[in-house]
């Protein structure tokens, strides 16, 4: 049954339609309705636009009309394009080494680093892991995001990796966001493989990506590429087979030093992600190519590194995402309002291009065409902010968060 429901008026509707997916965007090109109205078909938006006219429509088409009384300003749901929220366990003791002083090494030599997650992950059961995904998804669904990418990673063997991926799927069942899963066997060389990187890329790549096209567990593959985990040399070779499969790619690149985001542009990979290292030949390349440049603000935060440089991949015409990354190591906020918005401040983006890096260029990130704007036949996610004025979003720095979330035509979380 076609079910309308029209929502307003909306003091400011921020549509990102007729934004460019590439390149600087300044805050007057953002189309901006006021008095609006959003009339809703079942899961995705019939119309928008002045909320007197679609009024009329509402009620020839027997709308539920849900009518506000003050200020409201609607943004597209928010999507977090990189997380890895399904782990068990804390890495609090990494955070405190490493503001005393201590080095990579010595966390790692103390038990420290990814390989305590992955310890800890693995004891965990899949129920635990999947009450934990579905936990921090609603955490990011009550700040407004709607869409979140979640990775595995800490499994690092086949059976462990499947236990993370089917957490994940359990967890997107019961929750309310769109859970966007990625396969990250690639995260590093699990300490306890008896073989080389090769071998064990070669045995992820021959025994898990089956399984994970017959269960329908994730359509993307992700590597980390750095000195620490996998060399470009290793992975050309296992994203090939991941593309002839017909995964998309994605890459952990630059965070350290250079090297990802060259793979990134030679595999065509949907996003290069990290890029806190990149120079101006890597932020060149990045922007003559389709690959989405996906700032992790939280992991700069988390370890005290330099913030990706954002500004300049905007002027060179490169696209920008932002993503919280939440991890337990190197990002343990899991607040991306939060962090786009000092993102914002420290490498002077626009509120335009915060926004955009948090809604459609963040979907496009996840090769995803049905979300991040507002317009008609797109899902209907969005947010509505107490405020006349989208600029109080950034301005407040992640303290003013959505008094409603709707997700597919249905507010799933309201603030009284
Ligand atoms: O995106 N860089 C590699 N992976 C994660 C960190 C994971 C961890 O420290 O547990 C990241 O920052
Ligand atoms: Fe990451």
């Amino acid at each position: 049954m076609i079910k309308y429901k029209l929502i307003g008026p909306l003091t400011q509707l921020v549509s990102m339609e007729n934004c460019a997916i590439r390149g600087i965007l300044k805050d007057n090109e953002l189309s901006v309705i006021k008095n609006a109205g959003i009339l809703i078909e079942n899961e995705h938006i019939f119309a928008i636009g002045d909320f007197n006219d679609l009024k009329e429509k509402a009620v020839a088409l027997d709308a539920e009309i849900i009518e506000l009384y003050g200020d409201y300003v609607c943004t597209p749901g928010f999507i977090d394009a990189h997380t890895h929220i399904c782990f068990s366990g804390t890495r609090a003791r990494d955070y405190a080494m490493r503001n005393a002083g201590k080095s990579y090494l010595e966390i790692a030599e103390a038990g420290g680093g990814i390989w305590d997650t992955v310890m800890q992950t693995r004891k965990a059961e899949k129920e635990e892991l999947s009450h934990n995904v579905h936990k921090r998804a609603n955490t990011l669904l009550k700040n407004g995001i709607t869409t979140i990418e979640v990775k595995s990673g800490y499994g690092l063997s086949v059976a462990e990796e499947l236990k993370m991926l089917r957490a994940i799927q359990n967890a997107n069942q019961v929750t309310d966001a769109d859970l966007i899963a990625t396969c990250l066997a690639g995260h590093m060389l699990p300490r306890d493989f008896e073989g080389d990187h090769k071998t064990y890329l070669d045995h992820i790549s021959s025994t898990l990506f089956p399984i994970l096209k017959e269960e329908n567990l994730s359509n993307r593959i992700d590597a980390f590429i750095e000195q620490s985990a996998f060399l470009p040399s290793h992975i050309y070779p296992y994203f090939e087979k991941a593309k002839a499969m017909g995964f998309d790619i994605t890459v952990h690149a630059d965070q350290f030093s250079t090297g990802g985001s060259e793979v990134a542009v030679q595999m065509n990979a949907i996003s290069a992600d990290h890029l806190e290292a990149s120079t101006d030949h890597e932020i060149k390349i990045l922007a003559k190519s389709n690959v989405i440049a996906v700032a992790l603000p939280g992991a700069s935060l988390g370890l005290g590194c330099d913030f990706t440089p954002a500004r300049k991949i905007l002027d060179a015409g490169g696209a920008l995402a932002i993503a919280s990354d939440w991890n337990p190591g190197s990002a343990p906020m899991g607040d991306l309002l939060t962090q786009a918005s000092i993102l914002g401040t420290f490498e002077k983006l626009t509120n335009a291009e915060v926004l955009a890096g948090i809604t459609f260029r963040a979907a496009a990130a996840l090769n995803l065409k049905d979300r991040g704007k507002l317009s008609s036949n797109m899902l209907a996610d969005f947010n509505l902010f107490q405020t006349d004025h989208f600029n109080e979003i950034f301005y407040q720095q992640g303290k003013l968060v959505p008094s409603q979330v709707w997700k597919k035509g249905n507010i799933v979380y309201s603030r009284s």
